[in-house]
């Protein structure tokens, strides 16, 4: 049995109490066996069964759980300077969108991309998140949005959650923009949505269905319907809700049961209620906030009434570029006004729940994997107050480290 010994404060982020309460433990100990945590606590009170002698040492540092990333549109090709500095220079993201920049052109350059190449990007930005010590990915599709190229994406994200190392969550997002070729048609490009969310669950290459639900994109009705789809084809339902207009997007996500509704920022204090009463997760993605300017989500309000608040990083070539999760804990707590605790928790436990793997990941309580990080910093407030290119020293999923900084060993207590 493998035990972690000599952690300076071990914040297990276990549910009770809510989004601000992370029950952490001063002097706490870890063992795990067979990838699956069997026991934390004082180290002081370790049983002696758990501790057989393969002894490794967190150097007296701070360890979290894993980093869950709740929303990315991981697999895309090229990238999108020319949006940012156009917005810079006063353009909106929508007037940006209608002159063909945007989603659609970042789905040119993805149709045109082959997949090794697809996957040889995913893979270096997957290496990079776990080296900031995020343990379980989602990853969206979207920049394909013809059925052959979300099939290709959809098949990326396979090979990738099987290479591993980290666990990856698969969501069809057919339902991005109507693609080009479909203008004038949308009803036909929704059926083709529809059809798609039963063949790729049929063949497992989807865990939920999300839609973007905004002006250029969906509507609420169309999304009713491909969210009544997902269900019957045994998938969960994210939503993108509330980005850049209050639309309804998020009463729909209650009404729907879905897991999560995500971005926000334009929620109604109606829909606030609707989502506390169905449990949907709201997923708070402050790199898209700060890059767009867009008032960030009301977390205080969403907390006050009861919605658990993840914090994730809606990494993609558009409004958030940057896969930094640790940077997004910062940002939500300067923007939404979120404590470092209340953001912590945001992107592991309540992460984990967007992604319906709170039952596995997420938390460090036994019968959970043992998906950890060291981190470089005494408590949680330090971590996301410090904010630096990576406070890392040691990523673990289910048991094994999977990446060490450069100087730090964490076996170097093994023979105490
Ligand atoms: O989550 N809102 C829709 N989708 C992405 C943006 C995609 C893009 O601009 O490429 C988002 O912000
Ligand atoms: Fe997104």
């Amino acid at each position: 049995v493998p035990v972690l010994r000599n952690i300076g404060r071990l914040v297990t982020c276990r549910e009770p109490g809510g989004q601000g309460a992370v029950h952490a433990i001063e002097e706490g100990a870890i063992a795990w066996r067979e990838g699956r945590i069997v026991w934390v606590g004082k180290q002081k009170q370790l049983p002696a069964r758990h501790d057989d002698g393969q002894r490794w040492d967190a150097q007296g540092q701070l360890v979290v759980p894993g980093l869950v990333d709740a929303h990315t549109h991981l697999c895309f090709g090229g990238w999108r300077a020319d949006d940012f500095v156009a917005r810079i220079q006063g353009q909106t993201y929508q007037q940006i969108a209608r002159r063909g920049g945007g989603i659609h052109s970042t789905v040119r350059k993805t149709r045109t991309a082959d997949t090794e190449a697809l996957y040889a990007r995913c893979r270096l930005f997957l290496r990079q998140m776990l080296a900031l010590g995020v343990t379980t990915v989602e990853a969206k599709s979207g920049y394909g949005l013809d059925a052959q190229t979300e099939a290709r994406v959809l098949a990326v994200y396979a090979a990738l959650a099987t290479r591993g190392p980290q666990r990856l969550v698969p969501t069809y997002l057919g339902a991005h923009v109507v693609p080009h070729e479909y203008k004038g048609r949308r009803a036909s490009y929704v059926a083709l949505v529809e059809q798609a969310i039963a063949l790729f669950a049929d063949e497992g290459l989807a865990r939920f269905v999300d839609v973007f639900i905004e002006d250029g994109a969906f509507t609420v009705t169309e999304a009713r319907r491909l969210a009544a789809a997902a269900r019957m084809a045994g998938l969960g339902v994210k939503l993108h809700v509330d980005q850049l207009s209050a639309g309804g997007g998020a009463e729909l996500a209650a009404e729907v049961g879905a897991v999560s509704a995500d971005h926000l920022e334009h929620v109604s204090k109606r829909a606030i209620a609707r989502l506390a009463k169905a449990g949907t997760v709201a997923v708070s993605l402050p790199i898209a906030t700060m890059y767009l300017g867009t008032p960030p989500l009301p977390a205080r309000a969403l907390i006050q009434a009861g919605v658990p608040v993840a914090v994730a990083t809606d990494f993609n070539p558009g409004t958030a570029p940057s896969f930094h999760l640790p940077l997004a804990l910062t940002l939500a707590a300067t923007l939404q006004k979120m404590t470092p605790a209340e953001a912590l928790k945001g992107a592991t436990l309540y992460g984990a729940r967007a992604v319906g793997l709170d039952g596995e990941v997420g938390s460090l309580e036994a019968g959970k994997a043992a998906d950890f990080v060291v981190l470089d910093a005494p408590d949680e407030d330090h971590f996301v107050y410090h904010f630096r290119p990576s406070a890392n020293l040691l990523t673990v999923i289910g048991g094994v480290a999977r990446w060490r900084a450069g100087g730090f060993q964490e076996n170097a207590g093994a023979a105490q």
